[in-house]
């Protein structure tokens, strides 16, 4: 790391993330947490008194805190280059994404997204094309673009993804993504439960209820550990109300491209089950296994060895877990830190852009892999719907 980064801060202003949202304020303690990013403008809810609460309870500029995003985009482009926000970060239902990320690049603005990228796969091949021919406010070339797939950002993770790179575990076979959540177990929704009344609505979800929600995130731990893309698709989707419109409960059957086989299980109706991401990759020689809420802890099998427990900030790592520790061994590290790992990664590369334009980030998911995610979602509606079929994604 040059040390013009370690002086530096990318600006970035947030829409979404107002009052009693949920994942805005997980988005700033992770841009907080390397001292790499600062907060300098927001349009945090589209109820203009709500949107200035936050900004107030943030400190920031009032004059920089608005009700509606275009406002925001349109007088942040008009600051002078050294204070203008540099980054849009969306968080925001699902829905609203793609029109907010389509007007930021319109002004030349960098994004970084949360999951699932947008409303549909037509709307993320719209935002990829926009992105190929915009240009950046720093010259002729595309803004950046990344998507908050964060779990990618666990040591243990990058650990495992190293692992299969590497050869350690031999040619992959299957990859196993268990994604259980309980919290959409009774209909919440008729409740005005803020998260779970968009969530279950197509309008503002997508096509995907829990497939969008968290089997967006499984089907990118498993490419992005796995290291080969998601061919083609097998689902079968339920919903467990008959007035819930959208699945809450989908198995998916995986084909990637390198001929590996694989399964995601995701389901929020899973009683007792909290946010139980469990990754297990089968390779010829070797296995992992990951579980989001042990996140320090990485289970190393191979043939004829005993099991290897590796643990975060432990001997045995691969810089790229390494890379991505905080703390010694023993020193829990959780979500917000790998949260952290993916802001720092694409907040040090917009700093090394303003000099240096050829600057990509190494670790952040791109707009392709969220394009992906959304192609995963469809595929796999359209081969519940269709009877159980393999559909290409
Ligand atoms: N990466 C993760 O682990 C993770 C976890 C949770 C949610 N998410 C994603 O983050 C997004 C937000 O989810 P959430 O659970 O925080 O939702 P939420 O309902 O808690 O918060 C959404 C926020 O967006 C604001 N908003 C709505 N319309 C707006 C507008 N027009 N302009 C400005 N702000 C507006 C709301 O006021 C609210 O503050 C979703 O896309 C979701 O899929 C990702």
């Amino acid at each position: 790391m040059t040390s013009s980064i370690e002086n530096s801060k990318a600006r970035y202003a947030q829409v979404g993330g107002g009052p009693d949202s949920f994942i805005g304020s997980v988005h700033r303690m992770a841009a907080r947490l390397d001292n790499r990013c600062e907060l300098v403008a927001g349009c945090f809810s589209s109820d203009q008194a709500r949107s200035l609460r936050t900004g107030a309870e943030l400190g920031l500029d009032l004059k920089r805190t608005f009700g509606s995003y275009n406002q925001l985009l349109a007088a942040e482009a008009q600051r002078p280059q050294h204070e203008r926000a540099e980054f849009i970060n969306i968080v925001t239902p699902n829905h609203l994404h793609a029109p907010v990320a389509k007007a930021a690049i319109e002004f030349g603005f960098d994004v970084l997204c949360d999951k699932p990228l947008c409303h549909s796969a037509a709307e993320a091949a719209e935002l990829s094309s926009q992105l190929a021919s915009a240009n950046s406010f720093y010259g002729k070339v595309a803004p950046l673009f990344g998507v908050t797939y964060n779990y990618s950002g666990y040591p243990m993770v990058r650990e495992a993804r190293h692992r299969v790179h590497s050869g350690s575990i031999g040619t992959v076979r299957h990859i196993t993504v268990e994604y259980s959540q309980g919290w959409l177990a009774q209909q919440i929704e008729t409740e005005q439960q803020k998260q779970a009344s968009w969530r279950v609505d197509p309008e503002r979800a997508g096509a995907g209820g829990a497939l969008g929600d968290i089997g967006t995130h499984a089907a990118h731990l498993a490419e992005f550990v796995g290291g080969s893309k998601i061919a083609r698709v097998l689902a079968d989707l339920g919903t467990s109300f008959s007035s819930r419109v959208l699945d809450d409960n989908a198995s998916v059957l995986l084909r990637f491209e390198s001929g590996c086989r694989g399964l995601v299980c995701a389901t929020q109706v899973a009683v007792g089950r909290e946010n139980g991401l469990r990754l297990r990759v089968f390779g010829e020689t070797g296995s992992l296994e990951w579980f989001q809420e042990e996140p320090n802890t990485l289970i190393v099998d191979a043939l004829d060895r005993p099991r290897k427990i590796m643990r975060t900030g432990g001997p045995g790592l691969s810089q790229d877990a390494a890379a991505a520790t905080r703390l010694p061994l023993g020193h829990p590290e959780g979500f917000i830190e790998a949260f952290a790992n993916v802001f720092t990664d694409f907040a040090d590369t917009v700093i090394l852009r303003r000099q240096d334009l050829s600057a990509t980030p190494q670790w952040t998911p791109s707009l392709e892999d969220g394009a992906r995610g959304m192609r995963f979602i469809e595929a796999a509606v359209a081969s519940s719907a269709a009877g159980q079929t393999w559909i290409d994604a």
